[in-house]
């Protein structure tokens, strides 16, 4: 196999993951991921990428848990049973490494901001696929998690961010085998 080959072998056998082994991911290698995230493409330099890891112990997913249960009772205009909440609490509590991906908002320029969040994306694919090249998996959500209020106090962000999503990290405990529609009916040469 050419080193080519190893690439899309690689792209095609990531996998948004969400289940994961209580196997613990090291520090290292969450820095060598992030630092994988932070050679993306990004137009004008602006290197727009800002990450605050929520470590797999952190007193901060208790708080996150709880805000998650109040976004919840919100949106469906009602109280969660104690057994929907110790859900949220368990996945949370469980959940391995979650980095929060935030993007630079640019207040005078909306192009700015829109460039800097399709480069976020492509740092988070870099992290995803170096993830993969090391057996690790990630999970990428932009829901109730993402969403949650106080947000920016709880992670203490002071510039002007805009969530690009929150990664699961550790070691994917299944198999997802997933296709796609091939290129060849999505592409039209001239
Ligand atoms: C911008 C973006 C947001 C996503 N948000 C979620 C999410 O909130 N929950 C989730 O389960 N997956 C989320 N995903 C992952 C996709 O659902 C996943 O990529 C898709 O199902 C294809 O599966 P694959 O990545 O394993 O090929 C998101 C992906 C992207 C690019």
């Amino acid at each position: 196999m050419n080193k080519s080959t190893e690439i899309l072998e690689i792209i095609k056998n990531r996998r948004n993951t969400k289940s994961f082994t209580d196997k613990d991911v090291s520090i290292q290698d969450i820095e060598y991921l992030l630092e994988s995230g932070t050679w993306a493409p990004n137009h004008r330099n602006t290197e727009p990428w800002r990450f605050f890891v929520v470590q797999k112990n952190s007193l901060l997913k208790k708080i996150i848990s709880k805000e998650m249960i109040i976004l919840q009772e919100k949106k469906s205009n009602k109280l969660l049973s104690e057994e929907q909440k110790n859900k949220i609490k368990i996945t949370v509590a469980n959940a391995p490494s979650l980095v929060f991906v935030f993007s630079l908002i640019d207040i005078n320029n909306e192009e700015v901001t829109e460039e800097n969040y399709g480069a976020v994306c492509c740092a988070i694919q870099n992290i995803q696929l170096v993830a993969t090249s090391i057996g690790l998996g990630v999970g990428w959500s932009t829901g109730t998690i993402s969403k949650i209020d106080n947000l920016n106090t709880i992670l203490g962000i002071t510039e002007n961010l805009k969530i690009t999503g929150v990664l699961s990290i550790g070691y994917p405990d299944l198999k997802i085998s997933k296709t796609r529609t091939n290129y060849k009916t999505l592409t039209k040469w001239l």
